[in-house]
């Protein structure tokens, strides 16, 4: 596993579309451990593959509750709305309000190569529209209410 460096909003990499992987070879899941590595020493909640400079389809998602992979990720059912805080890795240090659905049914490939169909509520609904955004090229800052704001930056012991 290894670190891979992140996108920062600027980089045109972030307003591509993102292909869509056709088959879960070693190298994909190469891939999706590096993300993972990248997300969890970043304390970020989600990460999409064009954050690191990847134009495939795939995202992983962690909200506290064990690792989430999505490839092919497809948003297929929304319900309900949340307004809420929303950061972004590629976008350090800031936050704003954007309003989400509150309820998200999601259809993805697993690293097993199956599908599933998963159910998102609140922090993990607003996770998955986020980092599925991501590969549409779309960032929060295109639908933030209002100003972003700094994040408070909290020392770890
Ligand atoms: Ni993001």
């Amino acid at each position: 596993m290894a670190i891979r460096n992140l996108r920062y909003e600027g980089d045109p990499i972030l307003r591509k579309t993102s292909k869509e992987v056709k088959e879960v070879t070693p190298k994909i899941r190469e891939l999706i451990d590096d993300m993972l590595e990248t997300m969890y020493e970043a304390n970020g909640v989600g990460l999409a593959a064009p954050q690191v400079g990847v134009l495939k389809r795939i995202v992983v998602i962690d909200v506290g509750e064990g690792p989430l992979v999505m490839v092919n990720p497809q948003v297929v059912k929304t319900s309900g709305s949340q307004t809420g805080d929303e950061g972004c890795l590629s976008v350090p240090g800031k936050a704003g309000t954007v309003t989400r659905p509150n309820d998200v049914t999601v259809r993805f490939m697993g690293e097993d190569g199956e599908w599933y169909e998963l159910e998102g509520q609140e922090l993990l609904a607003r996770a998955i529209c986020h980092e599925c955004d991501h590969l549409d090229g779309k960032l929060y800052i295109d639908i933030v209410e209002g100003e972003l704001h700094d994040t408070v930056v909290e020392e770890e012991d």
